[in-house]
């Protein structure tokens, strides 16, 4: 019964970053003309872009944006199963440190999927090719990098007490690409995708 708490409290301390890492797929519906990419076109001497028109100056900073409100709407409303787990607010977080907490665990989240899809255009791989289990890792990796170097926003002790634990740390590295997986293959069987991956 704990280890379920301690899973699904990881992802519920990690939900800004996913939330970003959804984010990018809608706002490119919303407001498509924004398409301007990080990397403005650029081509390296490889001739292959640096990143990529995937990769757009929108995903990334509305994607921060709503991964902030995330966390601030998680620390405004605790929910009782993770009361504890609300960004140190009932501790005496300030609203606008929850926020940037956030924002900059979107942010580097997002910063994580761009860095890999530098190394994917390096390897050939066009825009939108998969490479398991870098597409689902990517993320976490600057998720976990933004909480670990953003502690000083929230309370002394709070980062370290619930991010470095062996159950949130095994939960987001293994656990991200492992539901990724079963949650495609779902989606494959029910004809919502038509790719099992
Ligand atoms: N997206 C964006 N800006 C970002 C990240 C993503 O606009 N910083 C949008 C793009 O429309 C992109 C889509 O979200 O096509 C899906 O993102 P992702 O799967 O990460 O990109 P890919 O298109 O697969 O490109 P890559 O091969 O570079 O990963
Ligand atoms: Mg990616």
């Amino acid at each position: 019964m704990a280890v379920w708490l301690d899973i699904l409290g990881a992802l519920w301390l990690f939900l800004p970053a996913f939330v970003a890492n959804m984010s990018p797929v809608f706002t490119a519906k919303l407001i498509p003309k924004w398409g301007t990419p990080i990397d403005f076109g650029a081509v390296h001497t490889d001739g292959h872009r640096v990143l990529g028109d995937g990769k757009t100056w929108r995903g990334l900073l509305l994607g921060g944006t709503v991964a902030g409100i995330t966390a601030l709407l998680q620390g405004m409303f605790p929910v009782p199963l993770f009361d504890t787990l609300d960004y140190g607010r009932s501790l005496g977080a300030p609203l606008w440190g929850i926020f940037l907490f956030g924002f900059m665990m979107g942010g580097l989240a997002l910063t994580g999927d761009a860095v890999e899809s530098f190394v994917k255009r390096r390897l050939d791989k066009e825009r939108g090719a998969p490479w398991f289990p870098f597409d689902q890792l990517d993320f976490v990796a600057g998720g976990l990098l933004a909480a670990f170097a953003f502690y000083p926003l929230l309370p002394t002790g709070w980062v370290m007490d619930h991010y470095a634990t062996a159950w949130t740390l095994a939960t987001l590295i293994i656990g991200t690409p492992v539901l990724h997986l079963v949650v495609n293959r779902i989606g494959y069987w029910l004809r919502l995708k038509e790719v099992p991956w």
